[in-house]
């Protein structure tokens, strides 16, 4: 018989083994910050901010930035250098048309309820304004995924409700935005083959533990080690370093302002989904 975990728990997140295992995440954000082009000056929401070490790069650069995140341990970890971060859901943001631009790296992905989200950063945005970000896309660490499933399955676990990830295509990542009221300039998916800094275990102990969590402690460890010992061939190159399969989704967006709406704001149908191709895309940026 097949078991099926209570909930999809949350994930809960270590800044210590964020930064052992995962500085990685943040320090390939520099393309993200690129496209966001920051000006001295503007105020900027940092959606999913993390420890703050990518917050920092941009409130180094002269932004007045607020970074919110989910969890309590990394906001207090963002706080210790010195940002404004706060403890705030992603589905439930406060902010109104204070923004003029709201970017993310690598958190939307993680994000339950995507519509909500975009809605929220709408909402944040001053009208014209930016919504940059980058995060996991189709296909994205497809070896860990089947593996994790794989493990769960051979236990008797319904891996469907565990699995904390939602990985777009472009073309789905698209039309959500236009369904809220943006303007997309440009969303384009790619893969990224990226080196681990150390063994497959790092990586799944930072970042599957949603997959973990339903199975009694006892059975956990055992777990965790069939589950690195099946991928650790696939992923070591020649050289004995392991490279996660890695594909991205980058994408900007503008909030239509009411001048150029005509009359289309966000649409009622915004949960309608288009299916993406199961391929990898490019999309050419627009204009
Ligand atoms: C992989 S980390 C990325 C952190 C940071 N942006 C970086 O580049 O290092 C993903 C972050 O998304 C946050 N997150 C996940 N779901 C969230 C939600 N619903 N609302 C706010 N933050 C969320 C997590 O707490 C975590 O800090």
């Amino acid at each position: 018989m097949t078991r099926r975990a209570a909930s999809g728990p949350e994930a809960k997140w270590n800044p210590g083994l964020y930064s052992t295992n995962a500085r990685f995440v943040s320090d390939l954000g520099q393309p993200v910050v690129d496209l966001l082009a920051p000006q001295r000056g503007e105020r900027i929401l940092d959606l999913g901010c993390g420890d703050g070490v990518l917050t920092r790069k941009l409130a180094d650069l002269g932004c007045d930035i607020v970074g919110v995140d989910s969890s309590a341990e990394m906001i207090a970890a963002a706080r210790s250098l010195g940002l404004d971060a706060r403890v705030m859901d992603a589905r439930a943001l406060v902010f109104d048309a204070e923004f003029d631009a709201v970017f993310s790296n690598a958190a939307f992905h993680w994000m339950k309820d995507p519509d909500r989200v975009i809605a929220g950063v709408r909402r944040a945005l001053k009208p014209g304004g930016r919504f940059v970000g980058e995060c996991g896309g189709l296909g994205n660490v497809r070896t860990f995924v089947q593996a994790l499933e794989t493990a769960l399955a051979r236990r008797s676990i319904d891996p469907s409700t565990v699995n904390p990830w939602h990985f777009a295509s472009a073309d789905e990542h698209r039309a959500r935005l236009e369904a809220h009221g943006f303007d997309v300039m440009s969303v384009e998916l790619f893969e990224r083959p990226t080196p681990l800094p150390g063994d497959v275990a790092g990586w799944l102990e930072t970042f599957a533990q949603s997959f973990v969590a339903p199975l009694p402690a006892a059975e956990r460890p055992g777990f965790l080690a069939d589950v690195a010992a099946s991928v650790r061939s696939s992923l070591r190159n020649a050289d004995g370093v392991y490279i996660a399969d890695y594909v991205r989704l980058r994408f900007a967006a503008r909030r239509r302002g009411q001048e150029d709406d005509h009359g289309r704001g966000p649409r009622d149908d915004v949960t309608r989904r288009v299916a993406g191709p199961a391929r990898l895309i490019r999309t050419a940026p627009e204009g």
